[in-house]
């Protein structure tokens, strides 16, 4: 165990993503023992992934392995090869303080049967498996070389007895089901009724869950209801995971929303709302609520381009309605151009009006609720 490593858990303690139960079993299972020879550095904060290959320099993977960073593992569902970078990222290893804070609002109990939803490099399911046996845990794996690599590596952990799934995990997986947890490492916006389903009334279900929104998702901790029809509960942190795979968030072609006719009939108005305050801040949670509340829509971020910086509203629904806002800080007004059924700047500007009435709340007063009507989020007073 390298220096770096040591001490990652105390530290991830004392900033309260982990609980102290949890502690050595962080410290006895470094993420080293899951990684691959190459493995791309995501540096979340710039977008930037770098390469990291063990044979070339093993000191700088042994650094990044013991690193807070999340470490790409896979990219274009295995189709990808060598060092350069791949398209989407399909499989990784996530970062320490996430997968601390994810474990920590499971709120595991000795003896609980767990089922994880996204095996990746299998050391999530390592970490349940030293902490609550390795029978108690199964975990679902969509890609075939993933899970088999995530069984190479538990099995030399001497954890070869976890259950390791080949298949979608949007399924669950009944054939091992009630399970008293779900934990779900991959980002989702459609939730399955299977989920709960699997999960025993009281059981606790923890999920990045987003909209199309924003590619950015915040986990939520969903106690099963006693009749098992719906579960519910308070979002935690704001997180980036790599979609389910069926339900990857596509970025619109401009050029199947702005036709010449839609261009010529687009309907002109001002707005005196900023970027920063809307839109701008990735990890703002003011985001996550107005995609919460203007279902349907993705926005993408241009270019600045001569003082502006335009930003697109595309609705994902069959209306093919989009905005722009071509927005400009040394001015009070920035214009907006809309067009279609939809006026997605308008129903912007009024999700964060709502926001703004509600006193601003932050992630702890936002709660879900998932039953067979779909999701319904909610404001706790
Ligand atoms: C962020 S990684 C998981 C990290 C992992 N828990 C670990 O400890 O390394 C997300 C994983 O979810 C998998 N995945 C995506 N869609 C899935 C699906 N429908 N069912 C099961 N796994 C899926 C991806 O292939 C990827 O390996």
């Amino acid at each position: 165990m390298s220096g770096q490593w040591r001490g990652m858990a105390a530290r991830l303690v004392a900033d309260g993503a982990l609980t102290a139960e949890w502690e050595p079993v962080f410290e006895g299972l470094p993420r080293a023992g899951f990684l691959p020879d190459l493995f791309w550095q995501h540096h979340v904060a710039t977008g930037e992934v770098e390469a990291v290959d063990r044979m070339r320099d093993p000191r700088r993977w042994r650094e990044a392995a013991d690193s807070v960073h999340p470490l790409v593992t896979q990219w274009d569902d295995g189709e990808h090869e060598g060092p350069g970078r791949g398209r989407v990222a399909s499989s990784s290893a996530s970062a320490p303080p996430v997968v601390a804070a994810m474990l920590r609002d499971l709120t595991v109990r000795s003896g609980q049967r767990v089922l994880e939803i996204g095996t990746g490099t299998g050391w999530n399911a390592a970490l349940l498996a030293s902490r609550l046996g390795a029978e108690n845990v199964t975990t679902v794996e969509v890609d075939t070389s993933v899970a088999a690599a995530a069984r190479g590596a538990l099995e030399r952990q001497g954890l070869g007895a976890v259950t390791v799934v080949c298949g979608d995990g949007f399924q669950g997986y009944p054939a091992r089901a009630p399970y008293d947890r779900i934990i779900v490492t991959c980002g989702v916006h459609t939730f399955p009724r299977a989920w709960w389903e699997q999960c025993r009334p009281g059981g606790v279900i923890v999920v990045p869950w987003g909209t199309r929104f924003t590619p950015t998702e915040a986990t939520v901790a969903l106690t099963v209801a006693e009749d098992g029809r719906s579960a519910s509960g308070t979002f935690k942190d704001l997180v980036q995971f790599m979609s389910l795979r069926a339900q990857r968030r596509a970025v619109p072609e401009y050029a199947d929303y702005v036709t010449t006719e839609s261009r010529d009939e687009a309907e002109r108005s001002a707005t005196t709302l900023t970027l920063a305050e809307t839109i701008g801040g990735e990890w703002d949670s003011s985001r996550l609520v107005l995609g919460l509340l203007v279902p349907d829509c993705t926005v993408v971020l241009d270019e600045p381009q001569e003082g502006q910086r335009p930003v697109w509203l595309c609705s994902v629904a069959d209306d093919r309605s989009w905005a722009c806002v071509l927005f400009r800080e040394d001015r009070q007004h920035s214009t907006v151009y809309q067009y279609g059924d939809r006026r997605l700047w308008d129903e912007v500007e009024a999700a964060y009006g709502w926001w703004r009435e509600q006193g601003r709340p932050g992630l702890g007063r936002l709660g879900l609720t998932v039953d067979d009507d779909g999701h319904h989020v909610w404001v706790e007073k």
